[in-house]
């Protein structure tokens, strides 16, 4: 088509919705910029983004929701019975080929400041290994001990794929086989200055950002590992992020409980450690599996103990979760509803200076995976331990920094090898 037709097109769009600005800088762009501007305004659904906008203060509803407790099974309590029952199923599944791993490794990772991908980031401490070279080692192991394949979808960004791609490839894929490790980009939505505009990036075309975690249902379906999946003969999935070397991502109990309670996920958790751990905590919605962020819950609930004595809300959503391929399926048939979270975004103002803001300045919007639990009629929770299965890497220093984590990582090699 036509330049000119597609920018008056273009500009019909962006004045129905009073989005006009987005063209400010389009004359100071090159072909290849002002095309992939062009592009972006045809594919950005405005309507969603100005209903993102109108709802992007909206809170939950509490009075017309009924939060309980969730039931859970303590992997390390379970009867031996209990437990060979669980690992016979579940085994057999992952010998058959049957399941696959998910690495979420789409987000920023500002807290933590590193400019590479996260899954980069080496260990330390006479550790000669990245995030991505751990959970490989996980995987590899497993292919070995159940003598089977496991194909490993890794969720990137825009931003990050390229540079993740070029490591496994520096790295020759960790020995993995290559038809075996997939890379997937997420989806973006654009930010929103505080009066709902759109903005321009560094490069002048429209600033977007990464759909968050829960994008990961629809990036998997859209780039057609839904369907990898299945050809492939796939039944369970099991989904983390890229920031917890010891997810347990390959896991037969996790299976052989979700087949035994009939559920078509299972989420693990570890115990929160006081009630004010800052965490979201599964739970019941209305009936349905929900996680209830900390911020949400009251003091009542987060102290509540059950007749154990132990926190009745105590059950830590550690962003390790197994689906299977049916539930992966609807879920990616649904949009997730989006979180908003006010940010400090660089952009470039309409005389094309680069502006760098002190103070936040532009929503952000995000799905979270947790929010698909909802759709789900029930799920089964599996408490693992904490020292074994989760050594998060979040910030650069202090809690979940790379010391913590390198410090339970080397702790739980020392325990494997003894
Ligand atoms: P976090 O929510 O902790 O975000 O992601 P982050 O990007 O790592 O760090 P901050 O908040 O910017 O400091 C938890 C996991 O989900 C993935 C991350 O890569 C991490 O493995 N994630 C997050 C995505 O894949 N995409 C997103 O859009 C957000």
């Amino acid at each position: 088509m036509d330049n000119d037709i597609e920018y008056n097109e273009a500009l019909k769009k962006l004045k129905t919705y009073g989005q006009e600005q987005v063209l400010d800088r389009y004359n100071f762009l090159d072909d290849n910029k002002k095309q992939k501007l062009i592009k972006q305004i045809k594919n950005i659904d405005f309507d969603q983004i100005q209903e993102l906008f109108i709802e992007k203060d909206k809170k939950i509803d509490d009075k017309a929701c009924k939060i309980t407790n969730i039931e859970y099974v303590d992997k390390s309590k379970l009867s031996k019975e209990e437990y060979e029952r669980y690992n016979e199923i579940g085994t057999k599944i992952i010998q058959e080929g049957k399941y696959a791993v998910v690495t979420m490794a789409g987000g920023q990772g500002t807290r933590l400041g590193y400019v590479a991908p996260k899954g980069t980031f080496k260990i330390g401490g006479g550790i000669d290994k990245s995030l991505f070279e751990a959970l490989s080692d996980t995987i590899k192991e497993a292919r070995e001990k159940y003598n089977t394949s496991i194909p490993w979808y890794i969720m990137t960004s825009r931003e990050n794929n390229n540079a993740t791609e070029k490591f496994f490839e520096k790295n020759d894929f960790f020995n993995l086989p290559y038809e075996d490790v997939k890379f997937f980009k997420q989806g973006e939505l654009p930010m929103l200055d505080t009066n709902g505009k759109l903005m321009l990036d560094e490069t002048g075309i429209i600033k977007l950002a990464a759909d968050g975690h829960g994008g990961v249902f629809e990036a998997l379906s859209k780039n057609g590992y839904i369907e990898d999946m299945k050809k492939r003969n796939i039944e369970w999935i099991f989904i983390s992020g890229v920031d917890n070397v010891l997810a347990g991502l390959v896991d037969p109990i996790a299976v052989g409980l979700s087949v035994v309670n009939n559920t078509l996920a299972t989420g693990k958790s570890v115990v929160k450690r006081n009630p004010s751990e800052k965490v979201g905590v599964f739970c019941k919605k209305n009936g349905r599996p929900y996680v209830i962020e900390y911020t949400e819950i009251t003091d009542d609930m987060a102290n509540a103990k059950d007749k154990n004595g132990e926190l009745l809300y105590g059950e830590s959503h550690i962003l390790t979760n197994l689906f299977n391929i049916k539930a992966l399926e609807d879920i990616s048939k649904n949009k997730l509803p989006y979180h908003s979270a006010f940010k400090k975004a660089k952009y470039m103002d309409k005389n094309g200076e680069i502006i760098k803001p002190e103070k936040p300045n532009a929503y952000k919007f995000e799905a979270f995976i947790f929010d698909a639990f909802e759709s789900l009629d029930d799920m089964s929770i599996l408490r693992v331990k904490r020292e074994d299965e989760f050594a998060p890497l979040k910030n650069a220093e202090g809690e979940d920094s790379p010391d913590t984590a390198r410090q339970l990582y080397i702790n739980y090699i020392n325990r494997k090898n003894k």
